[in-house]
């Protein structure tokens, strides 16, 4: 007798929940997911226990007649496609025909759903696989599954869920990206004992990023819009021989993308709040997650992620989404394509908006920034229409507070001995008569004494400014504060340096080579093997930007011309730590990117350093050159180049307002 045999559907169904539902949040998930295909307009979601012991979603959608009630639970049995060929055009975010039997046959289930052509709806209970109960009932229309005890009947697997404060806060994520998505939906999320969000529907998806988050967020994000035609590249066609008289070739349709960046001073140290949904489909994907590395390249470190939620919108011809078995990857079909259109549309955002960081970054410390970042606190932010969206603490996910590390500036404080200042600083100017701030205007407010401030100006503060700066003084020959209608600005000088040069040898090396300057005497380098290897692949890469190192023997070379404005000292450090990074094997570099290391390092051991005297008018040059550059709010490694302390709160500070 042959050992092979078919397994039975309870089994399968068991294995197929392997990969479905690994955690609450997935069985949310696909939930959420049957509730928006079903074109509901409004989503209660209740959660007991951090989903263990309930998820319940209730939709207003298209419910189901008693036999798809029944059928909803077969395992490959759906509604939303049928041949092979929708494959390539699906619509939905199901299609699997897989969710509702995976969930079933490893937790309790209560369905109650009544579609409009039913006079009365069905209650189907199913346990561990097992259809226990199918009832007439008078139910509203619409859809209501409540899945209880999860994986009760799979003691390993519960096991391994996290606490249950964990899973809410996965489960809270996921409702909140929802409904960020799904604006003109209504949505609600409620725990045993609160509501967590209840977010009446809007217009925009900003309004709804207001609505949850607050206004302070909005203005850490930078809109991201762009739209651009597809080429007609390889869409499949059906055979010349199999076309009707009137067959039309495939129009190759649109690419877009909308959403919100964050600026550069707001930094993750995960890639836990980057959200990318393609076609509304919620995905992780490595090709987007690197083109929007690609984005922030030089604007923030390396080891930092940005906050990040964009909506990708493409034909579904283009798009796979039928790649996992949880639908969470997605192929495109043009992959570069995409990839370089995420990479570009978010780059020129960035690049327009050009914010510059503030003094103040604390939003974890500010109540009106994303609610609820303190733990268990229930913020109110009142949307368009004067409804009410709440919101619990979301810990590691779209959560908006600065990550704890030492590129967020402290909250400076204006007492003298916060900020050390040198004796002669000119910083005698700051307040005096005669600068921008102290010009009645209408809204101006008189403080006790009689005297009148103008109005900050309304606008964001925006690199454009750093134009009319009036640099003061330096603090410790190292920042120099600087002053316009903005308020005060505080201006790293080396970062900033290391801006002007970066981009001005970036500039110089894409026209012609980058000016070097001959050593007195030829400097001699030893390499290990590995920069050895290095250095004869980025050889000529290096000649271009101001190099002239030649091999001298087997393991060493000779450094005769260096760029110019690097110190010799420098020069020895310089060329290791560039053969060392451009042979880190975790990264794939190519040459542009080598080129932009090269342009980095070279601007960072050229560039004024700290503590050094400017004069005057190096100051202002510095100052000037700076507001010129492409991106001056951070510097090639991405660390924030200025600081503004805005006219609004150095009121606030004096209490004045
Ligand atoms: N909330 C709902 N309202 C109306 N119909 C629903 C709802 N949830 C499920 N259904 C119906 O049950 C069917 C099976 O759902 P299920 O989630 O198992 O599969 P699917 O959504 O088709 O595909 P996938 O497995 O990819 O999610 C759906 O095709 C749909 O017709
Ligand atoms: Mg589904």
């Amino acid at each position: 007798m042959g050992r092979i045999h078919v397994l039975s559907d309870h089994v399968a169904n068991k294995i197929a929940a392997g990969e479905v539902v690994e955690r609450p949040a997935s069985v949310l998930k696909e939930l959420l997911e049957n509730s928006l295909d079903a074109g509901a307009t409004r989503i209660k979601v209740q959660i007991e226990g951090g989903g263990k012991k309930l998820i319940q979603v209730v939709d207003d959608g298209c419910g189901m007649v008693r036999d798809d009630a029944l059928l909803a639970f077969e395992r490959h049995a759906t509604s939303k496609i049928k041949d092979a060929d929708d494959l390539l055009n699906i619509h939905t975010l199901g299609f699997r025909g897989e969710a509702l039997p995976s969930i079933g046959s490893v937790a309790r289930v209560l369905l109650e759903t009544r579609a409009p052509e039913d006079a009365s709806g069905t209650v189907l209970e199913i346990a561990g696989g097992k259809i226990l109960r199918v009832e007439e009932a008078g139910l509203p229309l619409g859809t209501s599954i409540a899945v209880r005890d999860l994986f009760f009947n799979t003691p390993a697997r519960r096991k391994f869920l996290k606490a249950e404060s964990t899973e809410l806060s996965h489960l809270a994520s996921l409702v909140t990206h929802y409904a960020l998505a799904n604006p003109e939906k209504h949505f609600e999320l409620h725990s045993a004992t609160n509501a967590m969000l209840i977010a009446a529907p809007v217009e925009t998806h900003s309004d709804r990023i207001y609505q949850i988050f607050g206004r302070e967020t909005l203005d850490q994000l930078v809109p991201v819009a762009a739209g651009m035609k597809l080429e007609r590249v390889g869409i499949p066609e059906p055979p010349p021989w199999r076309r009707d008289e009137d067959y039309e070739p495939p129009v190759a349709g649109d690419i877009r993308v909308h959403g919100f960046v964050s600026k550069p001073e707001l930094q993750k140290l995960n890639r836990n709040s980057i959200f990318i949904f393609v076609n509304n489909r919620l995905i992780r994907d490595r090709l987007v997650q690197h083109a929007l590395t690609e984005a922030y390249r030089n604007i923030i470190p390396p080891t930092v992620f940005p906050v990040v939620l964009l909506f990708l919108e493409l034909p579904n011809t283009e798009v796979d989404a039928n790649v996992h078995p949880s639908k969470t990857e997605v192929r495109f079909r043009q992959q570069s394509l995409v990839h370089d259109f995420v990479r570009d549309s978010v780059r020129a955002a960035l690049m327009k908006a050009r914010p510059v960081p503030q003094f103040t970054r604390e939003i974890h410390a500010q109540p009106t920034a994303a609610p609820g970042f303190s733990p268990g606190a229930l913020q109110a932010e009142h949307s368009a229409d004067g409804s009410v969206a709440t919101m619990p603490q979301l810990p590691g996910e779209f959560a908006l507070q600065p990550a704890p590390q030492p590129l967020i500036t402290e909250r400076l404080q204006f007492a003298g001995e916060s900020i050390p200042v040198e004796a002669n600083a000119a910083v005698s100017g700051f307040g005096a008569p005669g600068h921008a701030t102290v010009a009645p205007t209408n809204g101006a407010i008189p403080d006790t004494c009689g005297n009148v401030l103008a109005d900050e100006p309304q606008a964001v503060p925006d690199a454009l400014a750093l134009a009319s700066l009036k640099p003061l003084g330096q603090v410790r020959e190292s920042f120099i504060l600087a002053i316009n209608a903005d308020g005060l600005w505080i201006i790293d000088q080396h970062v900033a340096h290391e801006r002007v040069l970066f981009e001005r040898i970036l500039r110089e090396r894409s026209q012609a080579a980058v000016e070097g300057q001959r050593m007195l005497m030829p400097l001699l380098v030893e390499l290990t093997p590995a920069q050895q290897a290095v250095f004869a692949e980025i050889s000529e890469e290096l000649r271009r930007n101001g190099f002239e190192v030649e091999l001298f023997g087997t393991r060493t070379v000779a450094v005769k011309t260096a760029p110019a404005g690097v110190e010799t000292s420098d020069v020895e450090k310089m060329l290791l730590e560039l053969l060392d990074q451009c042979g880190d094997p975790e990264q794939q570099l190519n040459l542009e990117k080598i080129r932009g290391r090269i342009a980095a390092s070279i601007a960072c051991h050229a560039a004024i350093k700290i503590n050094m005297p400017l004069e005057q008018h190096k100051m202002e040059w510095l100052l000037k050159a700076l507001s010129e550059t492409e991106c001056p709010m951070s510097c090639p490694h991405g660390r924030p180049v200025v600081l503004r302390y805005s006219v609004k709160e150095i009121q606030k500070a004096f209490k004045r307002i």
